[in-house]
């Protein structure tokens, strides 16, 4: 299937179901920090370059620039609407990722800065699960709606917007080990 007849919504579906198994490793080690393990800093860095290489530059990136652009122009007021509330998720969930790094990577992190690293993993995790959510309930269908050669217009856009960066295919690897790790 090349990227013209590629369903893009199916593409956005499998990305959600890579983000979330995802979030419940990073959900995980939030908890054995809480508990008082050491702290994990090669795995915690694992998960923090997928959510921002993957999450926030490709994933996010191609709902930015082509999904919700034409989402905007096409759908009715009620679904416009919401792609507002979606759009300013992304900018808040890349606030949140930036307090995160900030709490992971301090150099040695004392019981103030675990304890910040703990409740910004929840609060992260809780807007992109809802986010997620509303896309799936919302967005999504609003696209399955469109006819063929629009639905089309946005594979190119997302094929284009992600050329050259890996994929859903290219990290599940890295999460696969992740979840034998954390998930037994
Ligand atoms: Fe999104
Ligand atoms: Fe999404």
């Amino acid at each position: 299937m090349d990227e013209t007849t590629r369903d893009p919504i199916e593409e956005l579906l499998l990305e959600h179901g890579l983000h979330r198994r995802t979030l419940v490793v990073l959900e995980r080690i939030a908890q054995a920090v809480e508990r008082g393990g050491t702290f994990p800093r090669g795995d915690i860095a694992k998960v923090l370059g997928y959510l921002r290489e993957f999450i926030e530059e490709v994933h996010h990136g191609k709902e930015d620039t082509v999904v919700y652009p034409l989402v905007l122009e096409l759908a009715d007021d009620d679904v416009a609407e919401e792609v507002g509330r979606l759009l300013w998720d992304h900018v808040a969930t890349r606030d949140l990722l930036a307090s995160l790094t900030m709490f992971a990577e301090s150099s040695d992190p004392q019981e103030q800065e675990r304890d910040g690293f703990c409740q910004m993993v929840r609060a992260y995790v809780q807007r992109m699960n809802r986010h997620m959510n509303l896309e799936e309930r919302l967005l999504f269908p609003a696209v399955r709606t469109l006819d063929p050669e629009q639905i089309a217009e946005i594979a190119r856009g997302c094929a284009d917007a992600t050329r050259g960066q890996r994929g859903a295919s290219e990290w599940a690897g890295d999460i696969a080990e992740l979840e034998e790790h954390w998930i037994a």
